[in-house]
């Protein structure tokens, strides 16, 4: 990837970091991507703010009977303790993205701020599961880019998202998965949550939401598959 721009100190590690992605889950640099234009019937479920114990392991284990693969943007914070839980995601074939350590709206925070929350989340994602993180998702949606070109200097690119479940105002597991499957469309990125609160009608609303967008044709994707088939045409 010829993207790496060092940011001054610590360059040679982050070198290290940028080069050393292995699989396929790598996202070009570019601009931030809410959607993804595809002729293919294809959706990315992502799920913020996680780990988040019991609940976590209830959406893994949906997806799983499902075959279902979704993406995960993690906070540091809160995957520092609960690592065996990113060891799982990353077996079981999902990808997980970076969403700051401390769920800080990075717009707010100076260049070193910014850099910290990134990095120390890339280096513990890198740690537990051998795969840095190639995508990020700031937190709130607070983006620029100023915060843009600092997560490129360390290798990821901004991932938001054109269908808000608005999970997280617990408007009921039937408004959670209607506002999904109505607002979905080719290459269409769905924002969940499995943490930041009680994420009870989100897990109720997990396998209702697959079932019907699966009935309108859709199959799912990660977010670095989504942006692949992109770049296929
Ligand atoms: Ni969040």
């Amino acid at each position: 990837m010829g993207l790496l721009i060092d940011g001054g100190t610590g360059g040679a590690a982050q070198l290290r970091a940028v080069t050393s992605t292995s699989d396929g889950d790598a996202v070009p640099p570019g601009p931030p991507i809410y959607r993804v234009e595809t002729d293919r019937k294809l959706v990315a479920l992502t799920f913020d703010d996680g780990p988040n114990g019991a609940t976590t392991d209830a959406i893994l284990g949906i997806l799983e009977r499902k075959g279902v693969d979704a993406t995960f943007y993690v906070t540091g914070s809160q995957a520092t303790g609960q690592r065996s839980r990113l060891r799982r995601m990353h077996r079981e074939g999902h990808v997980i993205g970076n969403h700051s350590w401390s769920h800080a709206s990075l717009t707010g925070l100076s260049d070193d701020g910014v850099r910290s929350e990134l990095q120390r989340t890339s280096r513990l994602i890198r740690r537990v599961v051998g795969d840095r993180p190639t995508t990020f998702r700031p937190p709130y949606g607070a983006r620029s880019d100023r915060v843009d070109r600092i997560a490129r200097e360390l290798g990821m690119r901004d991932v938001l998202w054109d269908v808000d479940t608005v999970d997280w105002q617990r408007p009921g597991a039937d408004a959670i998965r209607r506002t999904a499957v109505r607002n979905a469309r080719a290459g269409s990125i769905i924002l969940m949550h499995d943490g930041g609160g009680d994420r009870s009608q989100t897990v109720d609303a997990l396998g209702p939401t697959i079932r019907g967008l699966r009935r309108r044709g859709y199959e799912f994707v990660t977010v670095p598959e989504l942006v692949a088939a992109a770049r296929r045409g």
